[in-house]
C-alpha cells in the first residue's frame, strides 16, 4: 500500500473508482472541483493505493470553515473514506499517518469531526483511540454551536470535533 496526493488527471478515475468502492457516487465532477481547489492550494488530496488500484482517500483542508478550527488555525482532516472491500486492514489507519506527518509541519495540533449517528461509529472508534478528544466546544450543526434545549434533526451536519496533539 502506499499514499500519493492526486494530480490533476486523477479526478474522473477517482469518480469511478469512489462510486464503485464504496457503492454510492459522489455528485458528478465532484473530485475535479476537490482537485481545483488542491491546485488553489487550499487543501491537499490524499490517495492510498495498492499497487494503482484505489483503496481510499481523506482530504487535508488547511483553513476549514468549522469555526473552532478556522480561528485558532487548526488544519481539519476530512472526508476519510475507505473502499468496502478493504476496510479493517489499516488502510485509514495509513492515510492519518501520511496527513498528521504534512500537519504537524505547519500546527502542533490536528482537527477533525465525525457524525453522531450509528454510519460513523468505526470513525467514531478510530479517531479516539488514534488519540483525538473533543474540542471542548460541544456539539455543532452545520457549523453553528448547539445550545442546551436546540433541537436538531441527526443527520451530516450535526457534529462533534476532536483535535489531536501532534507535537
Ligand atoms: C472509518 C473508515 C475510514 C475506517 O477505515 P479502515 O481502513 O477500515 O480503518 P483501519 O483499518 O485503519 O482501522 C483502525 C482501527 O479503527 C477501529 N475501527 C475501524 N473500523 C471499525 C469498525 N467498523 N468497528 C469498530 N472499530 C473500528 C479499530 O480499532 C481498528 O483497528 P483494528 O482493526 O486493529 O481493530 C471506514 O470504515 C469508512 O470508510 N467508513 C465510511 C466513511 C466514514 O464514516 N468516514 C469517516 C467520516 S468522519
Amino acid at each position: 500500500m502506499r499514499i500519493r496526493p492526486a494530480n490533476p488527471e486523477d479526478a474522473d478515475w477517482l469518480d469511478d473508482c469512489f462510486a464503485v468502492g464504496m457503492g454510492w457516487p459522489k455528485p458528478a465532477g465532484h473530485f475535479q472541483r476537490v482537485l481545483e481547489q488542491q491546485a488553489a492550494g487550499r487543501l491537499l488530496l490524499l490517495l492510498a493505493l495498492d499497487g494503482d488500484a484505489y483503496l481510499g482517500h481523506c482530504k487535508l483542508v488547511w483553513s476549514p470553515g468549522y469555526p473552532g478550527f478556522h480561528e485558532r488555525g487548526i488544519p481539519e482532516i476530512q472526508d476519510l473514506n475507505v473502499i468496502r472491500s478493504r476496510r479493517r486492514q489499516g488502510v485509514a489507519s495509513r492515510l492519518l499517518d501520511a496527513a498528521e506527518a504534512r500537519i504537524v509541519k505547519q500546527s502542533r495540533l490536528a482537527g477533525i469531526g465525525f457524525g453522531l449517528y450509528a454510519d460513523y461509529g468505526a470513525a467514531q472508534r478510530l479517531y479516539i483511540l488514534r488519540g483525538y478528544v473533543p474540542d471542548g466546544h460541544g456539539l455543532h450543526y452545520a457549523n453553528e454551536p448547539l445550545p442546551p434545549g436546540a433541537k436538531c434533526t441527526v443527520d451530516d451536519n450535526l457534529a462533534l470535533y476532536l483535535v489531536k496533539q501532534l507535537r
